[in-house]
């Protein structure tokens, strides 16, 4: 019997994704960018969505998220349009919110967002679920609450990092800095409840700790976690630490700059306390909590969890299209030299 592959829509919510369908996107993800090594290899993907195009719908700045999104569909063959500064949309001429995402919808075939509002994904979606011709929405990013797609490519880098060590299961992550402002920890703690036996340790400073709403998911999903200022006596015993900036976007009058930052950064002294085989993870942009130093070490992840990126949003757009039958079903052989 054909096995029955699990289905995406929306984008939106970390807590929908399970363990199986995470499986399927890491999988996935692998399989593209082996076909992507070769030209014929790259032609079939281009030719895998060629009738599609995507909206990338940007009002707050991104590099990644944005490049490596436009990326995945070209790699598909999908057209792109893009609206990144609000100033450019009609939305000026007081064009509600609402009726931009539904104009959107009556052009492309998935609409890819970025906001500094957090819910702002979440509203387009019910939106969408509400009209006749609905379209897909992926959430790139809003405001402080979510960045599931930068979730999905940190598991893919995770499973990959930890293929040849058991996986993710019975992992200690470590998540360091701005937890109290920055979406991508707070996703990325929703997938944990995907994997067994995992331990969290959150380093941060005391007015930047884990919101409360974040860690009563994780009590509620028996996920252990625990809360520390101490870096130094944390990293011996961390199979990955997962290292983000002072959001300080977010800052009223410059309060982020109170941090004593050097006790909440990577630098060559702390990878000494690292094991040989943990990782040092970032979604980027980094400030000072990484030393450039660092680069160079094997287990700074940080560059490749980047590419990975871009290989996970090809895969999240594959499913969307129901398209990954014809990525699994090709021969690989067919396109290795
Ligand atoms: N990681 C991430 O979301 O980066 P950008 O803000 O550059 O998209």
């Amino acid at each position: 019997m054909a096995r029955k592959f699990t289905t995406l829509f929306h984008v939106i919510d970390p807590r929908v994704f399970q363990r199986q369908l995470l499986d399927e996107l890491c999988a996935l993800a692998t399989r593209v960018r082996a076909i992507a090594k070769t030209p014929p290899g790259a032609r079939f993907l281009q030719n895998l969505a060629p009738d599609r195009r995507a909206m990338l719908y940007f009002t707050q700045p991104s590099t990644r998220t944005f490049l490596s999104f436009n990326n995945a569909c070209h790699i598909l063959g999908m057209r792109t349009s893009e609206i990144r500064d609000p100033s450019t949309s009609s939305e000026v001429k007081g064009e509600s919110f609402e009726d931009a995402i539904r104009t959107f919808s009556s052009y492309v075939d998935v609409i890819i967002m970025r906001s500094r509002h957090p819910g702002r994904a979440a509203l387009a979606a019910n939106l969408m679920d509400s009209i006749a011709r609905p379209v897909p929405v992926i959430n790139g990013g809003s405001g402080s609450d979510q960045h599931p797609t930068q979730a999905l490519l940190d598991i893919y880098t995770l499973d990959r990092s930890f293929s040849e060590h058991g996986g993710i299961d019975g992992k200690v992550i470590g998540m360091m800095g701005d937890l109290r402002r920055g979406r991508t920890v707070r996703s990325l703690c929703m997938l944990m409840q995907n994997y067994r036996d995992v331990r969290l340790v959150f380093v941060a400073p005391d007015q930047y700790a884990m919101q409360d709403d974040i860690k009563a998911f994780l009590a509620s999903h028996n996920i252990p976690y625990v809360e520390t200022a101490d870096l130094p006596g944390a990293l011996p015993e961390l199979d990955a630490i997962y290292v983000t900036r002072m959001q300080s976007e977010w800052d009223q009058a410059g309060e982020s700059r109170k941090v004593d930052a050097a006790r909440f950064s990577i630098g060559i002294e702390e990878m000494k306390l690292l094991k040989p085989e943990g990782i040092v993870m970032h979604p980027l942009p980094r400030g000072p909590e990484i030393d450039p130093a660092v680069d160079t070490d094997p287990r700074a992840m940080y560059w490749r969890q980047e590419r990975n990126g871009m290989w996970m949003r090809v895969a999240v757009l594959l499913k969307i299209f129901k398209l990954e039958i014809r990525v699994r079903e090709v021969e690989l052989g067919a396109f290795t030299v």
